[in-house]
């Protein structure tokens, strides 16, 4: 698990975390998780890996001290983005990108060797930061969203390599600057 720059926290979600994730989800998604989603996800669903990210400081009742979470699952060798979102109020502080850093970071822990993920055809901002980690969009899946009949679009890190573990290395460390510059 990534240890990122004071005021900032990260680690496995747990059960007590989830009023604020949901309302982070509510917030995130068109349609939001359905009822009992993450409980199942958390307790049964052992593929199953989720991170909370909270920022210190924030804990007066105004602001959630959750500001973030994600979660893959792991298949075989790959892992599966199945969500990442930050809370609307913190958005363009570089904590999507912390909480895609440390997922992919705990890619290599397992091991896994590539990175996959579905993405709304509409969401240039997550394709945004999907790209600035590399990942190449190799194919759709038509009307993939049952809510807005949107299509996906397939991203993946083909390669999990020395190399790529290099470049996140070099983006951990740019990253955590700028964390504790704005801190
Ligand atoms: C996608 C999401 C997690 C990004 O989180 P964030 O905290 O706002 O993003 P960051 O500040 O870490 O930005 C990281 C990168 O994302 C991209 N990005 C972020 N905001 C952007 C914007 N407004 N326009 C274009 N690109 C943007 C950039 O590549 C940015 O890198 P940069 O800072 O070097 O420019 C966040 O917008 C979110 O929760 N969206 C709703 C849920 C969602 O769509 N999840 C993805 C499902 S596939």
């Amino acid at each position: 698990m990534l240890i990122p720059p004071a005021p900032y926290w990260l680690r496995s979600m747990a059960l007590h975390d989830l009023p604020e994730v949901r309302e982070i989800d509510r917030l995130s998604f068109p349609t939001a998780a359905r009822a009992g989603l993450f409980e199942h996800e958390l307790e049964q669903n052992n593929i199953a890996h989720y991170y909370v990210l909270g920022r210190m400081g924030d804990e007066d009742g105004r602001i959630a001290p959750i500001v973030g979470f994600t979660g893959f699952w792991l298949i075989a060798d790959e892992i599966h983005v199945s969500t990442i979102a930050s809370h609307p109020q913190w958005r363009g502080h570089g904590l999507g990108e912390l909480l895609l850093l440390n997922l992919l970071f705990e890619a290599y822990e397992h091991p896994a060797t590539m990175a996959t993920l579905e993405v709304r055809r509409s969401n240039t901002v997550a394709q945004a930061l999907y790209r600035k980690y590399e990942f190449e969009e190799v194919g759709t899946r038509p009307r993939y969203y049952r809510d807005t009949g949107e299509d996906a679009l397939l991203m993946t890190v083909p390669s999990l390599n020395a190399r790529y573990h290099q470049f996140l290395e070099g983006q951990q460390a740019a990253l955590f600057q700028r964390l504790r510059s704005e801190a």
